[in-house]
């Protein structure tokens, strides 16, 4: 195992660890008080899109290599699409058609998983889906899902953390007609601000294949400010690292109100001081502030006690928020978002059981030729999901969003009252989560679930269940040789 340590900070003395390919950093990286927030945000910029003449709104997306200079370490070689670090952010309505042209101008195969999308298995875009070097696929599906923050990223197999942290990760931000969302703030990149949280290992001009790095950049930016020129601002958290885990609040704590997780908005704002979000998930929060403050965001460390297993004891300063003498007035939060799709344990039919250990779910490896689980279309099903293991996971699940019934037997904080497609599991943690089954039928094609630290999916730990129509079989999938590879042109 390689290692590095390197002592920096004059200020408090710290250790930063970068830990290389190593598996565990067991000093503390600690970067409160110590970033210097000398650069601006940057906002991935909206993708253009046309609307074809089947009415589809078409967009377009390039894997590509690039350079990008972080302020660290001089130019850092990267990947991205259509740019050099990171993606543009889509966004289309509910009942809109979208089909996404997926360019791979990389020298090697890879694929784009849209997470958090509830499609077709064959527009998936996880590792049946690959996309051959200089080739084109072309999925196309109907957004039939509530607003929420969504993301795309890479998914080939066994490779997912190299191309993710090399660069290839993206916002998909679906809209809709709920009333709540016309008066919470949606103003993109002003009032509404994504922000895109990554752990990095930079070395002399190249990104190191790291499970946790010592750097934090947001959206590519290392040490970043966001001039705030409104009264309230929505946040748009994405955890897009590799295996870290953090807690996120304002360095004096405040209350702010989580609005939204994974899959939309919860059924009424909570009011949280920090939010934790491990590997793929995301929060919505609408933060008030105080005009001519400066504030900075943090990640508290996400594990009190024991050792500094996984960076559970790290802390990073994140953002540094300057309000303006004045601050606009914008929408306020209401009470309540309106009808929530609440789903009934009573109406499911089927219980399933995840134990995950080391890089393993059942005591199984992932096989692309395996399909683990059958699910008959129009289910509901109860999935009940074991870490035995001593270090942390989390579980991610294609095709639908869940809701929590239960973390270790108890009733879920409010924070998990929502729609999720990815829950944390701390070591010896216990999930039941509710899942509907409500179309989307293949029996050849199947879905992920895995475990999202991407070390972890990369070596294994992950299963696929195929949608089949009531009494169908599974069909036969195969590799990732062989079989419908979607519309390939060029
Ligand atoms: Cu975000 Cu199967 O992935
Ligand atoms: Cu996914
Ligand atoms: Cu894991």
């Amino acid at each position: 195992m390689r290692r590095r340590s390197v002592l920096t900070g004059v200020l408090g003395g710290t250790f930063l660890v970068a830990t290389g390919t190593g598996l565990s950093a067991c000093a503390t990286i600690d970067t409160v008080g110590q970033v210097d927030f000398a650069r601006p945000l940057l906002i991935p910029p909206l993708a253009e899109s046309q609307i074809d003449d089947a009415g589809r709104r078409v967009f377009n997306l390039h894997a590509r290599r690039g350079h990008r200079d972080f302020g660290i370490e001089g130019t850092t070689s990267t990947l991205g699409f259509n740019g050099d670090y990171l993606g543009p952010t889509l966004r289309a309505r509910r009942g809109e058609q979208v089909m996404v042209n997926v360019v791979n101008n990389l020298k090697q195969e890879t694929s784009v998983h849209w997470h958090g999308m509830h499609l077709p298995a064959r527009c998936d875009g996880g590792p049946h889906q690959p996309v051959r070097p200089g080739a084109t696929w072309s999925p196309a599906w109907t957004i039939n899902q509530p607003a929420a923050t969504l993301w795309y990223h890479p998914h080939p197999h066994g490779r997912t953390r190299e191309h993710v942290n090399q660069g290839l990760a993206g916002l998909f931000i679906l809209d809709d007609d709920t009333p709540a969302q016309r008066v919470l703030p949606h103003d993109y990149g002003v009032d509404d601000i994504p922000l895109i949280v990554q752990d990095k290992s930079l070395h002399k001009g190249e990104i190191r294949d790291h499970n946790t790095g010592d750097r934090l950049l947001v959206n590519g930016t290392y040490g970043p400010y966001l001039d705030v020129r409104t009264d309230r601002v929505r946040l748009r958290l994405l955890n897009a690292s590799v295996s870290r885990t953090y807690a996120f609040g304002l360095a004096d704590e405040r209350p702010v109100q989580l609005i939204a997780t994974d899959g939309g908005l919860l059924p009424a704002p909570v009011t949280v001081t920090r939010i934790r979000l491990s590997p793929g998930e995301r929060a919505e929060l609408v933060v008030p502030f105080r005009a001519g403050e400066r504030i900075v965001l943090r990640s508290f460390p996400p594990a009190a006690g024991g050792r500094n297993f996984d960076g559970g004891k790290d802390q990073f300063d994140v953002l540094e928020f300057r309000a303006a003498a004045r601050l606009r007035h914008v929408g306020t939060v209401p009470d309540a978002f309106g009808d929530f799709d609440r789903l009934d344990p009573a109406t499911a039919t089927v219980n399933r059981d995840f134990k995950l250990n080391g890089t393993n779910i059942n005591d199984d490896q992932m096989d692309l030729d395996r399909i683990d689980a059958v699910v008959e279309k129009g289910t509901t099903e109860i999935w009940t999901v074991r870490n035995t293991d001593g270090q942390r996971h989390n579980f991610h699940v294609h095709d639908v969003q869940f809701q929590v019934l239960s973390v270790d037997g108890e009733r879920p904080p409010a924070a998990l009252g929502g729609w999720k497609d990815t829950v944390f599991l701390p070591p010896k943690g216990e999930v039941r989560i509710i899942l509907r089954f409500a179309d989307y039928a293949d029996p050849d094609m199947p879905y992920m679930y895995h475990c999202h630290l991407l070390m972890h999916e990369d070596d294994g730990m992950m299963g696929q269940f195929v949608v089949v129509e009531p009494g169908q079989q599974a069909g036969r999938v195969g590799g990732t040789g062989g079989h419908d590879h979607g519309q390939q042109a060029g």
